[in-house]
């Protein structure tokens, strides 16, 4: 029985910064964060928008040739959770109008959490292969105002029907764990923000990495050249040169940094215009492949390595399938990307200040671009969604980044 990806859609939101302007108001040489980051635009949603509402965009999109009815569970990943006790799953499930004897909950585990919802998708469904699951990821990532992480900030939501019917790609069975108890990343429930040690970070994901591969290789038998592609969760881009080199090193292959190069540059072309989207960052470099590849990868077998800080870890691979192309919903993501509205510093500064009132005032928040839901305000501690009609796509092309273009 096949399991994997039968439909997905990413969403982010309709603002972003450009981090040249971030740099100049740091006093920054830009190409810190163009080059020593790979990040050259970051999203940044409007006060009326939440995890909430970018799941249900992304899902929104993702069922548009899926029967509702036929959605058995919906998972919802993050850690930007906006209740302590209600899982996100339930607001997004009423916003969608999924069926009542559709199972919603939510999962923790920083950014891999999404991972784990796989998991338990794949089960899920060889309990039963007439199931299929919704599994949302969606983040906020905020750090500390002028600290090191604040140009790696982004936002995002990635959606994903995985059922026994996949028809973009396939997981293979087995995949390679890692988990140790390590202070590299965090956000204690009295912040808004979260706390890292970003060096040390680094290093526990490239540990985490050999551990998962050689978890991996024990369970399933591969070899590094038996993948043509590899995907990596991505703090920011340049974390992707970092590990596949490393990867590459551990497994003493003779490819050059050209070829290794290539065996990720499709799978980066999104997170340098978002930023970091905590649980969703994987998804959306799979995405990236997908739609960004000029070459057709059915049937290649693609490596991919989820990272959540803390830590735990997972490899695991999957393999494209026939005419995966056809499924795909390129150019709307290009439009939405090349529609987004650039901010200019202040701007940015003050959604990121902008808090929703936390003493149960009624609230009414402000209109800004959003996609089809939105939060309306706030009524008795109770955040009140609403849907809203959006304009017909326009479709322009994407617009070739600035960021890392090649590491060699
Ligand atoms: N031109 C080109 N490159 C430059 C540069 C310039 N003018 N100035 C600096 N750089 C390079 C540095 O050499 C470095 O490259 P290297 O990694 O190859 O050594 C890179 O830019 C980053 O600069 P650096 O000064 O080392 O780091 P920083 O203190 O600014 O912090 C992070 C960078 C990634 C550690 C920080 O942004 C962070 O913590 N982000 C959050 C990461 C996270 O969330 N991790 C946990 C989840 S996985």
């Amino acid at each position: 029985m096949k399991f994997g990806i039968e439909s997905i859609n990413f969403y982010t939101p309709h603002y972003y910064l450009d981090l040249e302007a971030l740099a100049q108001e740091r006093g920054l040489d830009p190409q810190k964060y163009l080059r020593g980051l790979g990040q050259e635009k970051m999203a940044v949603p409007p006060p009326d928008e939440d995890v909430v509402t970018m799941g249900a965009n992304a899902a929104y999109r993702a069922l548009e040739n899926i029967e509702r009815s036929s959605i058995d569970t919906i998972m919802f990943a993050t850690e930007s959770s906006i209740d302590q006790s209600k899982a996100a799953a339930i607001y997004v499930h009423k916003l969608l109008g999924l069926p009542t004897t559709c199972k919603a909950f939510e999962i923790k585990q920083a950014c891999c959490s999404s991972t784990t919802g796989l998991q338990i998708a794949q089960a899920l469904v060889t309990q039963n292969p007439t199931q299929k699951i919704l599994l949302v990821a969606s983040d906020i990532a905020r750090y500390g105002f002028n600290t090191a992480g604040e140009p790696s900030q982004g936002a995002g939501a990635i959606a994903i029907v995985l059922s026994a019917q996949p028809c973009l790609l396939a997981f293979n069975g087995e995949s390679g764990s890692y988990t140790e108890d390590v202070m590299d990343f965090w956000r204690p429930n009295y912040r808004d923000e979260a706390l890292v040690d970003g060096k040390y970070s680094i290093k526990i994901y490239l540990k985490a990495l050999a551990e998962s591969w050689k978890h991996y290789v024990k369970e399933s038998g591969a070899r590094f050249e038996d993948f043509y592609r590899f995907c990596y969760h991505l703090p920011f881009t340049r974390m992707a040169e970092k590990a596949h080199t490393h990867l590459a090193k551990i497994n003493k292959s003779t490819l050059t940094p050209t070829e290794q190069y290539q065996q990720v540059a499709d799978s980066l072309k999104f997170n340098p215009i978002t930023g970091n989207c905590y649980t969703a960052s994987l998804y959306e470099g799979i995405l990236s492949l997908m739609i960004e590849s000029k070459e057709d990868l059915s049937e290649k077998r693609v490596g991919l390595f989820s990272y959540g800080s803390g830590c735990m870890a997972t490899f695991f691979s999957g393999t494209f399938l026939p005419h995966y192309k056809r499924w795909l919903q390129g150019e709307a993501h290009h439009h939405m990307f090349a529609t987004r509205k650039s901010l200019i510093y202040r701007e940015y500064e003050n959604f990121y200040t902008h808090k929703l009132p936390s003493d149960g005032e009624d609230y009414v928040t402000a209109k800004h671009e959003t996609g089809l839901f939105r939060i309306a305000g706030i009524k008795e501690h109770k955040r009140i969604y609403e849907t809203c009609p959006i304009a017909p796509p326009q479709r322009p092309p994407l617009q070739q980044t600035k960021s890392i273009t090649k590491w060699p």
